[in-house]
């Protein structure tokens, strides 16, 4: 996805996070100007590949907005190919997460309030799909957060998603709940904290 603007010196690593403060995590400045055009950028980025998201997914309104991010508790892990584009970098796709108060069934059908992690939207471009770049972003995502793939609850999963976490995490038996989300067997099961 390109922009009329040089994407690596927004987004300078392949691998981003930005969280409420509309900012990427190496961004260092103090200066106001640099932050507001930064914040400008972000949230260009943000709505344009959220939109492309929402479509991908068959949403009325998108999941990822740069006015739903700005200063909420959630964070967007962006990935780029900073070769694209002539050189200005390409942004590639997009994994946002944030805590839910959520009540869950266990497999044993008992209610449990919990505030999880949740994976709220995960996009790649459909011309990077199949190659890897959704599971670069994934990995990143439980490295950063310290989290094991089976204690994510999932809000909405597509068809796609349910296969990539399949695939790549043998995550396959789904407890059935009363809501969205979406979780695994494996969230109670190997969950020291609910135990
Ligand atoms: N059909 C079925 N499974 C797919 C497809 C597809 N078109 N694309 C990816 N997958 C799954 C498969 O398991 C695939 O493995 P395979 O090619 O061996 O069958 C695996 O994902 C590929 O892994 P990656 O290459 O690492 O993943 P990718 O870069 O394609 O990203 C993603 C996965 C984000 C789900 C991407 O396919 C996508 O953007 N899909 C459209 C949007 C979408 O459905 N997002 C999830 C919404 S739900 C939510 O966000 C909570």
């Amino acid at each position: 996805m390109e922009f009329n603007f040089c994407i690596n010196d927004v987004l300078p690593h392949r691998l981003n996070c930005i969280d409420g403060s509309m900012l990427p995590d190496s961004f260092e400045s103090d200066d106001r100007q640099m932050i507001a055009e930064c914040q400008q950028k972000v949230a260009i980025i943000l709505d344009k590949i959220g939109v492309s998201s929402g479509i991908a997914q068959g949403l009325q309104t998108p999941v990822t907005s740069s006015d739903r991010l700005r200063n909420s508790d959630h964070k967007v892990y962006l990935l780029t190919n900073p070769d694209g584009d002539g050189g200005d970098g390409t942004v590639v796709g997009l994994l946002k997460i944030g805590h839910k108060k959520l009540y869950v069934f266990d497999a044993a059908g008992k209610h449990h309030e919990l505030t999880p992690i949740c994976v709220l939207d995960f996009y790649v471009h459909e011309s990077m799909q199949r190659a890897g770049c959704g599971r670069m972003l994934y990995e990143h995502m439980l490295q950063a957060e310290n989290i094991n793939p089976e204690y994510l609850a999932l809000d909405r999963p597509s068809e796609k998603l349910l296969g990539f976490l399949k695939k790549h995490y043998d995550l396959v038996h789904i407890i059935p709940q009363n809501n969205n989300f979406v979780v695994y067997d494996r969230f109670f099961s190997t969950n020291p904290d609910l135990l």
